[in-house]
């Protein structure tokens, strides 16, 4: 009998040749398992979707119940569809007056794509300013403004008017002119290998938008919900974005995105043209239904409290000579190896023996750890005792 396995690879299309391979039959919080008997500590959360930790009941109960009343109806901004009203109005509460007002997408490329299209629209300017080793999403717009030429270049032309600027580079930020539409930049580079931003950085950037007129879109796709240790990363540096986008945990394991902004700004969505921005499953009542039960569960359960504590008992436990340096903030954090051939062994080593690790896009010689909000202080020990054995046999 033909294998999944040979089925996957045969029928699937393929991202890279180096695909995980792991075949999963069922998981719960931190775990994953898989037919053949075998556990997994999943370190990743399915790349900051798994917030919440896996197979969560209240979030399985919403979907069940709204399941059995629908599923699609109509095309996003025509019925009044409970869930999503009710996911807009959750997300205002939990955010500063000025983001108010919710458009729903289904995912993370695409929140930024509406970002994009909503900066031009309202502003009328045609230029956008981005940064190095930023990750947007894969979509054409999305990649215009994605910081890795090796990632653009096979896919020229994309959108005119992006500029680039270096995370960091204070002086960079001069460029930011009356042209610009906006400014599009992750609060913490995630795929550049977990990179802050410096004291006063992101406060800088935000006058200079401010002085400019240029909008400040925050892309929180992968920092967002309790990842760093407040619900949503901006909620740290005192400052609040004009647009944030949102996806990933948005939809509690199911496909889902936002960008969010004020009413003033996108209702010029609204007229010349009707119609600008639509989308035909954005803000699925199913996924809306799972990101309500998620948030609730994330802030009712008190998930978000302790998030700072486990990043110090990984800091404290994580010490070993192949480890040069951890960057990141809570449970988003890039261990650093500075070698990229040390950092694929210790990949799959970790693979083999049971727990799930991955690196960065744009940082080879890292790996990541940003497991499910969930994690205990005794999966925390234990596993970074797995993690530093794993380490003494890779120094071997
Ligand atoms: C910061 C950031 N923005 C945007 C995206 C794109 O999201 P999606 O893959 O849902 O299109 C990602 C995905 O990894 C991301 O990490």
């Amino acid at each position: 009998m033909i294998s999944n396995r040979q089925l996957f690879l045969q029928f699937v299309a393929q991202t890279s040749d180096m695909p995980a391979m792991l075949e999963i039959e069922k998981a719960e919080g931190i775990w994953l398992f898989s037919p053949d008997g075998k556990k997994y500590a999943d370190l990743i959360s399915g790349v900051s979707v798994s917030n919440i930790g896996h197979n969560n009941p209240s979030v399985n109960r919403a979907v069940k119940h709204q399941i059995d009343r629908y599923m699609h109806l109509m095309v996003y901004g025509e019925y009044i569809q409970v869930p999503q009203v009710q996911l807009a109005r959750l997300l205002a509460e939990n955010l500063p007056v000025s983001l108010n007002c919710t458009y729903f997408v289904n995912s993370g490329s695409e929140a930024v794509e509406g970002a994009m299209k909503l900066s031009k629209r309202y502003t009328g300017r045609p230029e956008i300013i981005a940064f190095k080793n930023g990750y947007h999403g894969s979509t054409q717009g999305a990649l215009s403004v994605l910081g890795d030429e090796s990632f653009k270049n096979p896919f020229r032309p994309l959108i005119p008017g992006v500029s680039l600027l270096q995370f960091n580079n204070f002086d960079d930020l001069n460029r930011i002119t009356e042209h610009v539409a906006c400014v599009i930049v992750e609060p913490i580079q995630a795929e550049a290998g977990v990179r802050m931003p410096e004291d006063g950085f992101l406060n800088e950037l935000r006058n200079k938008c401010r002085v400019t007129g240029s909008l400040l879109v925050f892309d929180e796709i992968q920092v967002g919900f309790g990842r760093t240790g407040t619900l949503f990363a901006f909620q740290d540096y005192g400052i609040e974005p004009d647009i944030l986008a949102l996806a990933k945990s948005l939809g509690g394991g199911l496909p889902l995105g936002a960008f969010i902004a004020s009413r003033e700004l996108l209702d010029v969505f609204k007229t010349d043209p009707a119609l600008g921005h639509i989308t035909t499953f954005g803000g699925h009542p199913v996924s809306c239904a799972a990101g309500i039960a998620s948030l609730e569960v994330l802030l009712q359960k008190g998930l978000i409290e302790n998030v700072r504590e486990k990043e110090q008992l990984f800091r404290k436990n994580l010490i070993h000579p192949l480890i040069k340096e951890i960057r990141g903030k809570g449970l988003l954090l890039a261990v650093e190896l500075g070698d990229t051939e040390k950092t694929k062994k210790m990949i799959r080593k970790s693979m083999d023996n049971g727990i799930i690790l991955d690196s960065f896009l744009f940082c080879l010689t890292a790996f990541r750890i940003s497991p499910p909000l969930t994690i205990t202080e005794e999966e925390i020990k234990e596993i970074c005792e797995r993690l530093i054995e794993i380490m003494n046999v890779l120094t071997e």
